[in-house]
């Protein structure tokens, strides 16, 4: 008899964006006149820049022809995109082209990286978080039971109002600690000393830090971190992951990259110090077989004068959006944050109405859907995401729709 992974029982059986996609989906069949607006789920609307659709193209042709086709491609990417990241992204950082992965999404990273860490590790996630960090750690032995809406064996950093969304250190210390900043799904930022705090803290307890940076091209304000390597001290405790999908609208190309110092050590059962980079690019050659050329690529073109140019003015109009979500929610009095640093903004639910309960009033009476802070964990209840990655119309009219119902 076939046994599966026990693991897979303790998690919800549905992922949170998929629980999401199968309510508006029902709520639509029931209610085929109702024009639905989606600013659920982060999914960029803007087109690709044009220098991308352009090199795809020219890579397509390439791979048309037989001196210029390939096959399979090195596991940890071509060495024109390692390159052009390191050049555009880590100038002046110490990072080098062989500590660069490129992938197929970020997802995958932050959900795949938990290959390479023991079974025994404690974790701990801030409070809202990303669910990927927890389902997959969940999946993979590392969190116990869930019993009261919390994983027995994780460290949970709540963020909430009463700490400005900014996690506290644990009492009890944790092995793997995951960050992401600008923050999904709060939309709030750390400084760059908040971030040293946690970067000091990882080097004293030997911790290592999974710093999710998805987010970083909204950044505009000072001093707020695009990567955590601007920390001194971050080579040797933090592995960044790093994505296309937000900052150049990738979400369906799909590439990113993980960035894994060379200086970044765990340790074995007997003590001995082991280079991490060289265990990721192990389980890398094993289980994945590169990114595409052509979507390669595509990503490279983005550091052209062009691209830099086209997904700016992409990203400056999701920040408009942001603007028009946070006023709009000003104006009704309800408290809103994040939104200036990033896409998203997280509002507090009226009258401290459940999460879920606000997502159905949202859909039903002003069809509108958005993605409920319980779902992001314990401390996300009583709070509400919304997405500025809709159309400028879409978000007007959402706006328009959610000001009439809520006033
Ligand atoms: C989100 O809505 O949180 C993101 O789109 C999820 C993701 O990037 O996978």
């Amino acid at each position: 008899m076939v046994k599966i992974n026990e693991n897979f029982e303790k998690i919800e059986a549905s992922y949170l964006f998929s629980t999401v996609a199968k309510k508006v989906a029902e709520f639509q069949k029931n209610n085929p006149d109702k024009k639905v607006i989606k600013l659920g789920i982060g999914d960029v609307t803007r087109p690709l820049p044009k220098v991308c659709i352009e090199a795809m193209k020219k890579a397509a042709d390439e791979m048309g022809k037989a001196d210029t086709f390939r096959g399979y491609g090195p596991e940890q990417g071509y060495d024109f995109l390692r390159n052009a990241i390191v050049e555009n992204e880590y100038k002046g950082l110490g990072i080098s082209p062989d500590e660069i992965f490129v992938s197929d999404g970020a997802k995958c990273d932050c959900g795949n990286i938990v290959d390479i860490f023991g079974e025994n590790n404690k974790v701990a996630v801030t409070d809202p978080v990303y669910p990927v960090y927890v389902d997959t750690n969940v999946m993979s032995g590392r969190t116990g039971k869930y019993i009261d809406g919390k994983y027995e064996k994780l460290i949970y950093l709540p963020m909430t109002e009463e700490n400005n969304f900014k996690p506290e250190l644990p009492k009890e210390v944790p092995d793997l600690i995951y960050l992401c900043f600008p923050n999904n799904p709060t939309g709030t930022v750390l400084t760059k000393e908040e971030l040293k705090v946690w970067v000091d803290y990882a080097k004293t307890n030997k911790s290592i830090i999974l710093f999710d940076a998805a987010y970083c091209a909204f950044i505009s304000e000072e001093n707020i971190p695009k990567s955590i390597y601007e920390i001194e001290g971050a080579k040797d405790v933090a592995i960044e992951f790093k994505s296309y999908s937000k900052t150049a609208g990738f979400t369906g190309v799909r590439c990113g990259y993980v960035v894994l110092p060379k200086t970044v050590y765990a340790y074995d059962e007997d003590g001995n110090k082991i280079e991490l980079n060289k265990l990721w690019n192990r389980r890398q050659c094993t289980k994945f077989n590169g990114t595409p050329y052509i979507t390669q690529r595509g990503a490279e073109a983005i550091y052209t004068k062009e691209g830099q140019k086209e997904i700016k003015e992409n990203i400056d109009y999701y920040k408009e959006n942001a603007k028009i979500i946070l006023e709009g929610l000003k104006e009704i009095g309800i408290k809103a944050y994040g939104g200036v640093n990033s896409p998203y903004v997280w509002l507090k639910t009226p009258n401290n109405m459940k999460s879920w309960d606000f997502f159905d009033m949202l859909l039903t009476k002003a069809n509108v859907v958005g993605t409920p802070g319980e779902g992001f964990g314990p401390s996300g209840e009583g709070y509400f995401r919304l997405t500025a990655f809709g159309t400028r119309e879409n978000t007007i009219e959402a706006m328009k729709r959610i000001k009439e119902n809520l006033k």
